[in-house]
């Protein structure tokens, strides 16, 4: 399958105030169209970094980021971003931060083509209605609605999805799962997901890439079967136990906490 998103052997290290701090160390990441990746590994083994490197944002010292065939050498504008902060801009409706992207990003929509994308997205993740709202006005499960809209509204090639849902109760990131499961079947996309909630990987993903500790290598890799939609009973077949089982095991190997 056409692979659309392709990290071969990276390396990366900061330079910082106490000296180098070596990051990723070997990272090899590969997504075909359409997949949806789950990330997953110990706190501070170099995720975020993972994702700036495929938004272009950041070079690494070695190795290569491939999208679509292209090497990525700058800021891409067919990468969406949502982070577990939705940093929707507080003087702005919430239609207006969802089109926020389309006035940045060269589009042929005019503008009422593109309100009427951003209320489509809007209605898809169960925020009509709240188009004319403030942030402050919703709950944090709703700006991440909102975020996740922000995101989709240039129909971008790749979806990037930082911790989206880790400052989220427990019922209301449940939610937002089945929302995400919605949203794909609708507006399809190629998928990374960063987390700490292995239910949330085998949930969403079709693939999980277990992170060793830092400097961050590629450690185990989990294909997830019936990637389909799925429903929240699915989370407790003994096949789904048995995943996060073999998860949980490789976390504890990339802390330490555990031999190979
Ligand atoms: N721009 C930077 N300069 C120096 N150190 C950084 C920078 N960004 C992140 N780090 C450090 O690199 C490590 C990995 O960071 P990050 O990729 O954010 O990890 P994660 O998302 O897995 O928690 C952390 O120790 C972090 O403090
Ligand atoms: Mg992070």
């Amino acid at each position: 399958m056409n692979k659309l998103i392709e990290i071969k052997n990276v390396r990366h290290t900061y330079q910082t105030q106490n000296g180098p701090l070596p990051v990723l160390d070997g990272l090899n990441v590969s997504v075909p169209e359409g997949g949806f990746a789950a990330v997953v590994g110990p706190s501070g083994c170099g995720k975020s970094t993972l994702t700036r490197l495929i938004a272009g944002l950041m070079k690494p010292d070695e190795g290569e980021v491939w999208l679509h065939g292209e090497r990525v050498k700058g800021p891409r504008s067919t990468v969406g971003m949502a982070f577990q902060n939705p940093v929707l801009l507080e003087w702005r409706t919430i239609l207006q931060n969802v089109v926020l992207p389309l006035e940045i990003v060269p589009t042929k929509l005019n503008r009422k083509q593109q309100e009427d994308r951003a209320r489509y997205l809007l209605s898809l993740v169960g925020l009509d209605g709240f188009e004319d709202k403030r942030p402050s006005e919703l709950s944090g499960g709703m700006r991440q609605r909102a975020s996740l809209c922000r995101a989709l509204v240039h129909s971008p090639d790749v979806l990037i999805l930082d911790e989206p849902f880790g400052a989220l109760d427990a019922f209301t990131r449940e939610d937002l799962w089945q929302t995400m499961h919605q949203v794909k079947e609708k507006e399809p996309f190629t998928g990374v997901l960063i987390t700490h909630d292995l239910r949330e990987s085998i949930f969403l993903a079709d693939q999980v890439i277990v992170l060793s500790g830092r400097p961050a290598r590629t450690q185990f890799l989990l294909d997830v079967p019936n990637t389909g939609r799925r429903t929240l009973d699915d989370l407790y077949t003994v096949q789904a136990t048995e995943m996060l089982h073999t998860l949980r095991h490789q976390i504890e190997i990339a802390q330490g906490r555990a031999a190979a």
